[in-house]
């Protein structure tokens, strides 16, 4: 090879340079580009055995020895280093961990995600990684499922909207820019759709369901040029995503014209051979995966035999091989990486990673995050809006100082706080005591720093969550993987229960901050049940009969099953994970130093087995409760109180009468009825009267947030293209039913919140 081959010469048209060197690569290269490679288990025999064409979960010293092999290596194609950087650089030491993607979600903002986003990928560049595996576009409708905090929660259209903002963000200007990194849209499709909240198990979805519900947001983000999509774990009447060519071929790269990059979940392809047991063995495996159109083959190293056995026996062409590495190839060209691999950079890391600008961001979003659900007018705790010099609330109107007592197991714990997929959280090995200690913010020290200058603040832990314990099946699985820990409920400590009982009877508030810890959250951790696990609940009873009034915080990756003793606190809010400013930002809330703006973008059920209780079921059923329950939610989607109430009135659709590629208009009165400015969220939602096929009895179509000064009324004009108001029809097809259609706008997906008004759609 000469010193400067075709392919490394960048005035080269990119179809030009793969070519070339395409030309120059064995099959062993060709294979190894497929391979995307578990770092953790060193990186020398993954780069220079297997050839490997990118690595995830190396850790930061890793990443520079990888780098290092790469150049040495015979054609110096640049590694593709991943990583899961989904609520910031999960995995970096000191690195800005934001809200979960269901905390973000809370904020209905997709301007704030995106902004995330970006901060996000400033910071993973700088480190040598360029590829983040987010964000996650499954609807969360089963409670039970260990993954819900790394949605955004049950509908599709919010998702579309955030997860379109985080693509942005993470894709900055362009992949060429070096601080952007590569999205992945994940997981395609229907993973979430589980069976019992039941891990990866088989999804009973039809192709007519996925297109209803769960491939819109995945549409969109194809469009939008999202270049990577990662496969969901799952089969679907009976095939494995992997090899789900009418998902693969014909949606997604037919229909959608999406190019990008496909990569499967962790050894999704050895899993149908040990797990799903539709292939004998891994030749047939890495064949029909190569054949479905994948790319990028996740940590199945026998695929590296695997498909070279399977060209050796004619089982798969080259050119099959050729056109998956032709797409891994262009990637890392559209990358820029052949002229810079962007390899980690110590100086842009020091000025980047954990930045003040990014804390002060990271703020906004853990308060933007919090949901306020039940107030009856305990909070605020203090003054007002204004703090003194030293970021302190002000005192209540009497002036009289009060004392707090915090309690709770999730009071004092930062790295519980921070949730699933951050520092410790259990994915990698590198980061034991989780992140800096002194970057977390908990809900007991954002207290103490914010309570008003002569208020005391003291704390008792209350309650143990759970232990944990062996898996009594083994300690791997059949791939070698370690199986989680199985966990323990607490048993009853009735000596710290009562040291939370002196707290609170000292005390003129009461914050009980309860919720889960992470060993109840995440892949193959979903819960058969929804309390509150361990002594919890008879900490909050035991709380409540004090008579001090309790504000109870709940931190929890998922809404969970609240006790009656919650549901008659005070005041209660929901933390989905609100990472390293979550606790300042719960104090500041609390004391009225905050305004509450969240929104569940998830329902909270009254008890497991209403599952599921998202808002937008399918009309038809007897009756509307179970005989021993309702049906309702204890939350619904929507739902989320400020400090003051807003009326809407005189909902008038403008457009009656529209034709399907025209706007409906509509204007709706709000008035802010309070003494604090609000931010209120203006939810529009469409009811289709009659429809071919039975359907959702109201959609999320558009929501606009508002500011409103205390006192002030607007009329606020809300647009909706007529082409949104859609069924999918029986054949599967995506239309507009001309005919009567309602607009439903409000506070929330309740009923009782909405104001209705009808319009109609014209042949
Ligand atoms: C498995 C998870 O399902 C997926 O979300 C993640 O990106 C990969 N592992 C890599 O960690």
């Amino acid at each position: 090879m000469g010193p400067n081959p075709p392919y490394r010469d960048p005035s080269l048209p990119v179809a030009e340079r793969v070519d070339d060197l395409l030309g120059r690569m064995t099959p062993q290269e060709k294979v190894g580009q497929m391979l995307q490679l578990n770092g953790k288990e060193g990186v020398r025999e993954a780069v220079e055995d297997k050839h490997a064409g990118s690595i995830l979960h190396a850790s930061p010293e890793r990443v520079l020895e990888a780098a290092e092999l790469t150049e040495r290596s015979r054609l110096r194609i640049p590694l593709l280093v991943a990583e899961d950087c989904i609520h910031g650089h999960s995995f970096w030491h000191g690195a800005t961990i934001y809200p979960t993607q269901l905390g973000m979600a809370a904020t209905w903002d997709p301007e704030l995600v995106e902004r995330i986003a970006r901060a996000t990928a400033v910071e993973v560049a700088a480190t040598g990684v360029h590829w983040t595996f987010s964000p996650v576009l499954c609807i969360a409708r089963d409670l039970r499922w260990g993954r819900i905090s790394e949605t955004f929660g049950e509908d599709p259209f919010l998702i579309g909207e955030l997860a379109s903002a985080m693509v942005r963000g993470y894709q900055g200007e362009g992949l060429d820019d070096p601080t952007a990194i590569l999205a992945t849209a994940k997981h395609f499709a229907g993973y979430s759709e589980t069976q019992g909240g039941r891990d990866a198990s088989e999804a009973d979805l039809s192709r007519r369901k996925l297109r209803s519900w769960f491939l819109p947001p995945f549409e969109r983000v194809a469009r939008e040029g999202c270049r990577s999509f990662m496969l969901g774990y799952q089969s679907m009447d009976g095939v494995p995503i992997t090899v789900n060519n009418w998902l693969l071929s014909e949606v997604l790269r037919g229909e959608w014209n999406y190019t990008g990059t496909l990569v499967t979940d962790w050894d999704n392809v050895g899993r149908m051979v040990w797990d799903q047991h539709i292939f004998a063995d891994y030749t047939q495996a890495a064949a029909a995966a190569v054949k479905a159109g994948n790319d990028m083959v996740m940590n199945t190293p026998k695929f590296y035999e695997g498909a070279l056995e399977a060209l050796e026996q004619g089982l798969l062409t080259g050119a099959e091989i050729d056109a998956a590495v032709r797409r891994i190839l262009t990637l890392k060209f559209e990358l820029g990486l052949f002229e810079n691999p962007r390899h980690p950079d110590s100086a842009r890391q020091a000025e980047l990673i954990g930045s003040a600008a990014h804390a002060g961001l990271n703020l906004e979003a853990a308060r933007r995050s919090l949901v306020l659900l039940t107030n009856d007018g305990t909070l605020p705790l203090a003054g007002g809006l204004e703090a003194d010099a030293t970021g302190r609330a002000l005192p209540a109107a009497d002036g009289k100082p009060r004392r707090i007592a915090v309690i709770g197991p999730n009071a004092d714990e930062a790295q519980n706080q921070l949730g699933d997929w951050a520092g410790s959280s259990g994915q990698v090995d590198w980061l034991p005591d989780g992140q800096p200690r002194e970057m977390i913010t908990t809900v007991l020290e954002g207290f103490r720093a914010h309570v008003p200058e002569g208020w005391t603040v003291t704390h008792a832990r209350g309650a143990e969550v759970l232990t944990v314990g062996a898996d009594p099946a083994g300690a791997f699985f059949p791939d070698g993987q370690p199986r989680p820990d199985i966990v323990v409920p607490a048993e009853p400590d009735e000596a710290l229960v009562a040291q939370a009982v002196a707290a609170a009877s000292d005390a003129d508030y009461v914050v009980a901050v309860v919720g889960d810890r992470i060993e109840l959250v995440g892949e193959g951790r979903s819960t058969a049940t929804l309390e509150l696990i361990g002594d919890q609940v008879a900490l909050l009873d035991a709380l409540e009969r004090t008579g001090t009034p309790m504000v109870v915080v709940v931190i929890a990756s998922k809404p969970l099953v609240l006790p009656p003793s919650a549901h008659r606190a005070a005041a209660l809010v929901y933390a989905a994970n609100p990472g390293m400013e979550g606790g300042r930002a719960v104090a500041e809330v609390l004391l009225g130093l905050v305004e509450p703006t969240g929104r569940l973008p998830i329902s909270f059920a009254r008890h497991a087995g209403q599952q599921p209780t998202y808002y937008n079921q399918v009309r038809g059923q007897h009756g509307d409760r179970y005989a021993d329950l309702t049906q309702d939610p204890a939350f619904v989607f929507g739902e989320g109180l400020g400090y003051s109430t807003v009326a809407y009135s005189d909902l008038v659709v403008r457009t009656p009468a529209v034709a399907e590629g025209d706007t409906v208009r509509a204007t709706v009165s709000l008035r802010n009825t309070g003494g604090r400015p609000v931010r209120e969220v203006v939810q529009v939602y469409v009811s289709d009267t009659v429809s071919s096929v039975t359907w959702a009895e109201k959609e999320l179509k558009a929501y606009r947030a508002v500011t409103l000064a205390p006192g002030e009324s607007r009329e606020v004009a809300l647009e909706l293209p007529a082409a949104d108001c859609t069924i999918v029809d029986a054949e599967g097809r995506r239309i507009v039913e001309a005919g009567a259609f309602e607009l439903l706008v409000g506070h929330s997906s309740r009923e009782q919140d909405l104001l209705r008004a009808g319009f109609t759609i014209k042949d």
